[in-house]
């Protein structure tokens, strides 16, 4: 890495931030393509998050990434957002334009990118969705937007997910989801279905827990989605295996809300193959901080 006159920054907001792989994902992406660029983490105070996005615009930093608990706030602080991202009500990408920043929502379209990828076609499908907390909200929107016939959303505090459902059959103007209790699910009509787990139960270091604990639910599952990715397989992911399903951890989806960042930032597109290698390098540097 040099760093001189034209090196450009690149950052993460967030709090805390010490174990993100955002500046894997970006640094590498920058010495691959020889683009000078360097991507630092940023520990923000909440107090501090409004003067930071405007000191930010003021040095000149070409692209920030946002990560918990700012998604939502930080909308406050931008001269634009884009509508996916107003309507999911999350941005973690601020794209450096006249005047200040615009926001984007790279975590749904990264997991849209991952399942095109893996050959899962939205258009027609009925999915569940378990979860409806922040990422959740995102995955809803994803599957409203690009064709799914139907949505369940099953979630423990059955408001959130009314909450949900009602934002995003009104915005779509249609009534593609339906809100459940999580233990409802043997409401839902006998079918295979595409399914994305959107919750914290699961994630390291609490690797023996699942949202849904009874075998029975997963013979509705043909195609399994965890966004989590520590551990590589998740507990919701192995009882989806044991059913038959073909199964997903979330690390292609941190990859790719990552690239389609950088793209946004510096105006390129990056192919399938530096993709693989950026993945390489993740999975690299989760093993070692595993050890
Ligand atoms: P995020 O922003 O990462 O989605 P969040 O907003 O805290 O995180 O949401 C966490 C989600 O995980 C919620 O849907 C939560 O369910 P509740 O709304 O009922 O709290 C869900 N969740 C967390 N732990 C869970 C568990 N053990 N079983 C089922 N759902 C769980």
């Amino acid at each position: 890495m040099n760093i001189d006159g034209y090196t450009q920054l690149l950052g993460l907001l967030g709090n805390p931030v010490k174990h993100t792989l955002s500046p894997v994902i970006h640094n590498s992406l920058s010495e691959i393509l020889n683009i000078n660029e360097v991507y630092v983490p940023f520990c923000v105070d909440r107090n501090d998050l409004q003067s930071v996005v405007k000191g930010a615009y003021g040095l000149g930093i070409l692209g920030l990434n946002v990560t918990v608990p700012y998604k939502n706030d930080v909308i406050s602080y931008l001269v634009d957002v884009d509508e996916a991202a107003l309507q999911i009500g999350a941005v973690n990408t601020l794209v450096k334009v006249e005047g200040g920043y615009k926001g984007y929502n790279t975590d749904m379209l990264g997991l849209y990118r991952e399942i095109i990828n893996e050959g899962i076609d939205l258009n027609g499908e009925q999915v569940i969705v378990i979860g409806a907390g922040g990422a959740s909200k995102a995955v809803v929107y994803m599957c409203a937007k690009y064709g799914a016939k139907k949505v369940y959303l099953l979630n423990r505090t059955i408001e959130k997910a009314i909450d949900i459902s009602e934002n995003i059959n009104s915005h779509f103007c249609k009534d593609i989801v339906t809100p459940m209790e999580i233990d409802d699910y043997n409401l839902i009509p006998k079918n295979k279905y595409l399914v994305f787990q959107t919750t914290s139960c699961g994630l390291h270091p609490n690797v023996d827990s699942s949202p849904i604990e009874n075998v029975d639910f997963y013979n509705y599952v043909h195609t399994a989605v965890d966004i989590i990715y520590r551990p590589e397989e998740t507990k919701f992911m192995r009882l989806s295996k044991s059913a038959g399903a073909k199964v997903y951890n979330g690390l292609k989806m941190l990859l790719y809300q990552g690239v389609i960042a950088y793209e946004l930032w510096n105006n390129v597109s990056i192919d399938e193959d530096t993709c693989e290698t950026i993945l390489c390098q993740m999975i690299g540097v989760i093993k070692n901080n595993d050890r």
